[in-house]
């Protein structure tokens, strides 16, 4: 994946990241399901998880999420074993790096929000300029405009009085 600031490229990114690995192996107890969930702690809203020091931005180490998933203690380590979920290497690293990095959430939909684009706003202002003043040219209205045909008097300035 190509970034045209060229930095951040490998920069983990919520969305596309991080929810799939807890939607396939912790949503189910520690997700929206208020019924279905465990130790009263979700991972599915930042503050919450962030309120229980499940995640502490910036600060793998100290996140009690990362303390679990490393675990080898079988009544710590999550996902719990009875569930024959494990999270590889790789899926621990990301997520290690996703909380070093300040454990950003998205929403849901954003990543089809539309991105900014610097100067769009300008140039179409600067389109819709050229359009009026066209307009004013070709309508056979604006002739009968001194104003815009400059042929007559206007009292935009009128002389002044003796
Ligand atoms: C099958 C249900 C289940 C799944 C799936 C699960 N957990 Fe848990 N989790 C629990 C239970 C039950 C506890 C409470 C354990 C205890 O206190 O002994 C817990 C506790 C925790 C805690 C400690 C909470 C605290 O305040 O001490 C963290 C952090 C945690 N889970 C993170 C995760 C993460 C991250 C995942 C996914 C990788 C996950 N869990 C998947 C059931 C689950």
């Amino acid at each position: 994946m190509t970034h045209p600031s060229g930095a951040a490229t490998n920069a983990v990114e919520f969305n596309r990241d991080v929810r799939p690995i807890l939607a396939e192996n912790c949503f189910a107890c520690h997700g929206p399901d208020k019924n279905q969930r465990k130790a009263k702690l979700r991972l599915d809203v930042r503050e919450a998880a962030v309120d229980r020091e499940a995640i502490v931005p910036g600060k793998p180490e100290q996140s009690k999420l990362v303390e679990h998933i490393l675990s080898s203690d079988p009544d710590e380590v999550m996902p719990p074993p009875k569930t024959r979920k494990t999270l590889t290497t790789q899926q621990k690293e990301l997520l290690k790096q996703w909380i070093a990095a300040g454990a950003e959430y998205e929403s849901h939909w954003a990543y089809i929000k539309p991105k900014t684009i610097p100067g769009a706003a300008k140039q179409n202002s600067e389109v819709g300029r050229k359009r009026d003043r066209c307009f004013c040219f070709t309508n056979p209205a604006g002739k009968e405009n001194p104003a815009l045909t400059g042929g007559g008097q206007t009292d935009i300035n009128p002389p002044a009085k003796p």
